[in-house]
Parts: structure tokens; sequence; C-alpha cells
């Protein structure tokens, strides 16, 4: 017999049907023997009842044990049904069971939400967590939004394109989490921060629109909503100004929430934007919540921060133009204001120049932010200078990117969510890797597959690299 999803049920009152699942809770009452059994699409009960041989097998049955259940789709009678529970009009009365696996006890209860239990017992055990309501429905609803953000996009005219993993260092100010290559001894491949350099070759490549969910590497201090890799909603557009990537970006969390968390409201639209020196000031944060009522958990409060002073001091001599005693404060690529281009050509106000970049934050995380970038390979040059970089160093470091950009690269710019913020906050979680599937813990360990790990000597060997002694502690 076909399979019935445990979701359709109930279109097949006094049918006979197949589901295969698991059993959710198991409960032995002599003569009788109650289930709850579950698929990924939701629960349902069973009772054995009169045939001794099913209730033989029946109360072999434990939590987590995978079976194929036949049975008739009863109708519960009216003062038994159970409201607003999915199937709650229905029991199955069990005919036959097969065992399809066995479980071993699990290390812990598969409860609607495992949100109390031990989070390293939980990430080690992950295949279990996963079977939670809560855990598989923040993984859904992850999956729902990506799929309207990759609809919206691609109604947008984006393309959805792969940029490459093994690649080469790009600054975006954290720790590169770095690959040896075997083919080409003692040098290293560097696992990408962000798509930001490709995206801005892609534009040089004249594709005009571009988006990826992209896996993003950092090797930086871990947070509650920090991960040492994580998913960018990452995008690049030609021909654009500041307005439009913000008009586009804003409609479509407006559609994120509207179509898929209709429960929730959004505090102000349009989006307020706030400068840099405003959200300082009054809220003494650059990714400030500006919620009227922080008990709200349906309340969602996006605002953009713009306005950013585009250099940061990093050494305390007095000359105030001294050249290499700057960093940038979001992303080297970034273009000025228009009215700065002039400083940036000439190295002057150093300090006062301010940035064509936008950081979009919702309920105080910073779930995104992006640039117009300077796509004039003088003025890139000109930054790069400010920050330090030797002339020797911009060739060696970022020739491909003046290159490309003296190949007629259009104006351009772009943004990146941080995606699995965002989904945090919809999902009113506390960290990320509630929403992420196989998280690595505060470590930055997965201890479910115990990683990272020892290699063999002949890997190293091969890789012709050899390990120092640790120091001691
Ligand atoms: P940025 O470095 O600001 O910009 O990253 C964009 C967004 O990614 C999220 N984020 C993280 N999320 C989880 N764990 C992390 N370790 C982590 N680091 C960052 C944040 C952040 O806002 N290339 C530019 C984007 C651009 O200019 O288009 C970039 O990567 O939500």
């Amino acid at each position: 017999m076909k399979r019935t999803l445990i979701k359709n049920i109930a279109q097949h009152i006094t049918e006979t049907i197949r589901i295969e699942g698991w059993v959710d809770v198991a409960r032995d009452q002599g003569k009788m023997a109650f289930f709850d059994f579950r698929d990924a699409t939701g629960k349902v009960q069973g009772v054995v009842f009169g045939k001794p041989d099913v209730l033989e097998i029946a109360k072999t049955l434990r939590p987590e044990w995978v079976v194929a259940i036949t049975g008739i789709v009863n109708q519960r009678p009216e003062k038994m049904v159970k409201e607003g529970v999915q199937n709650g009009n229905v029991e199955i009365e069990i005919t036959g069971i097969e065992i399809l696996n066995k479980a071993e006890t699990p290390v812990f209860e598969i409860t609607e939400s495992t949100v109390d239990i031990n989070e390293e017992v939980r990430i080690k055990n992950r295949y279990l967590d996963l079977r939670t309501e809560r855990m598989h429905n923040n993984i859904m609803m992850r999956h729902r939004v990506a799929k309207l953000c990759r609809d919206y996009l691609d109604d947008q005219g984006f393309l959805e394109i792969e940029t490459p993993i093994l690649t080469k260092s790009t600054p975006e100010g954290a720790r590169d989490y770095v690959v040896p290559a075997r083919l080409s001894p003692h040098q290293f491949y560097a696992l990408p921060q962000s798509p930001q350099q490709y995206k801005q070759l892609l534009m040089a490549g004249g594709m005009e629109r571009y988006f990826q969910f992209a896996r993003c590497m950092r090797d930086e201090d871990l947070r509650g909503d920090r991960q040492p890799e994580f998913t960018q909603l990452d995008m690049e557009m030609s021909f654009v100004n500041e307005d439009d990537i913000m008009e586009l970006n804003e409609n479509m969390l407006i559609n994120i929430v509207r179509k898929l968390y209709p429960e929730k409201r959004i505090q102000q639209i349009p989006f307020p934007r706030i400068p840099y020196a405003e959200a300082m000031e009054k809220y003494g944060s650059d990714r400030p919540d500006i919620r009227e009522d922080k008990d709200d958990p349906n309340l969602l409060a996006f605002c953009w921060v713009v306005d950013f002073p585009f250099f940061e001091k990093t050494a305390t001599s007095d000359d105030p133009q001294a050249i290499g005693e700057w960093t940038f404060t979001h992303n080297p690529f970034s273009l000025s204001k228009p009215e700065h281009i002039e400083n940036i050509k000439n190295k002057t106000n150093i300090a006062d120049i301010i940035a064509a970049q936008y950081d979009i934050v919702l309920n105080g995380y910073e779930i995104g932010g992006g640039s117009i970038r300077a796509h004039d390979p003088e003025i890139l040059k000109s930054i790069l200078q400010i920050l330090g970089h030797s002339d020797k160093k911009i060739e060696a470091n970022f020739g491909h990117m003046l290159k490309a950009l003296g190949s007629g690269t259009p104006p351009h710019g772009g943004i990146a969510w941080g995606f699995d913020r965002l989904m945090m906050i919809l999902q009113n979680e506390k960290t990320i890797r509630e929403l992420i599937a196989f998280p690595k813990n505060g470590e930055g360990r997965d201890p479910m597959m115990d990683s990272p790990s020892f290699i063999a000597k002949e890997q190293l060997d091969e890789l012709n690299l050899s390990l120092k002694e640790l120091p001691k502690k």
C-alpha cells in the first residue's frame, strides 16, 4: 500500500491507509495500546485493541522506533475531538505494524522544544534535536524565507550565481580560514569571508544583477549571533544608487513578513534611516534597538543606519592626514558620498569622509550591510593608499580588482544580509545556532563529527607540512 503523509490523513476518513514515521509517544494500557506517530508533516494518534497479534508487537514499540502502520482512519466522536490539534478529529485503528528500524533510548526526550536541554548534548546529537517540532519548524521556515527571496529576486531580474569557496584572502577584517594547496606546495587558499570581490567581478562581467546564498567563513571570536561559518544573502547590482538598493531590500523584507509572518507587525514603514552620528548619540550604538515595546515578540523594528565614517584612526600620531594610520570601518571597496570623492583623491580631511554605506538593523541586531562601490580604479587605489598599503602590496593583493575596474566596470553597489541572524529574530530564537542545521559550538567545534581533528602524517607529508610543537601552557 502507498504511504499517506500524516498531514493528509483527515482526507481518508473510513479508509485503510499506511503511514510511515516515528513512534512519538507509546502508552501501554494492558488490553489496549495508544500511540502518537510522527512524520515530517505532523502527528496523529493511533490505537490497538481487540487484535492480540497486533497488540503483541505494539507492546514492544518504543519512542523513536521507525514503523509502518496500517490502519483504518476513524472519525472521533464529537466530544472527543481535540480542537486546534492537527488530526485532532481522527484516530487510526491500527491493524498492522511493521518495524522498519529500532532505536536506542534517546539521550533526551524528543519533546516539542528542547530549548532547556544542555546545548552541547543537543549539538552532539543534532539528528535527534532536529526531530523536535521547534527545530523542524525553524529549518522549514528558513527554507520558506529563502525560497521567497529566491523567487522575489528572480522576478526582479537577478541571477543566482555561485562563487568559489577555494579562494584568496579578502580583507573583511576577520582572520581567514586557510586550506593548503597540494599542487602549489607551501601555498594556501583562503575560504571566503564573503564573496565581495567575486560579486564585483561579476558586475565587471556584465551580469548586472547577482545574488547568492553564500557561505562565509570567518575565524573570529564566537557569540550567540556569530558562527565561524554562516550564510549571507548576498546581492550586487549595476547602475544603481543607494536608494535603489535600500528600497529593493526593504520591499523584500516587508514581503517576507507579510507573506510568511502575518502575525508580526513592522513598527515603521518606510524603515527609518538613522545617521550613524545620531545613532551613537541617541542610542549609544550603531545597531540601535528602536522597538517601542521590547516585550512584544511580534514587533519588528527595522531601521537603516547610514552615513558611516569611511575611515577610523588606528594609530595616534598627531598628524590627522597621516597615511597608513587608518583602517576602514566597513568595506575597503566602498565609495564615499559623492561630495567626499575629492577628499579621497587628494587624501584630505580623511576623518570627515562619509561612506556610501548602509546597515540594516532589526531589533538591535545588525542583519545586513552594504555600499556603493568604488568603480574607478584610481579611487580604489587612493583608498588603499590611505589604508597604508604600499604600491607593491596594492598590485600584489588588489591588482586584479584594479585591472577589472579599468576594463569598463559599471557603477555598482550591493548588500549582504546575515541570513542566520534575520531568521533567528523572525523565529524568536536567542542564538543563530537554533537556525543552523549543524552549527558549531562556542569553541568552534562540531562535537557530533568531532571536528576539527588531527590528520594523518601521510596527509601532512603530501602537503609538505609539518606541525610545530605547541607552546607549554
Ligand atoms: P558584513 O561583513 O557586514 O558585510 O557581513 C554582512 C552581514 O553578515 C552577518 N555576519 C555574520 N553572521 C553570523 N556570523 C558571523 N560571524 C557574521 N559576520 C557577519 C551580519 C552582517 O551584517 N561583503 C560585505 C557586504 C557588502 O558590502 O555587500 C560583508 O560581508 O548580519
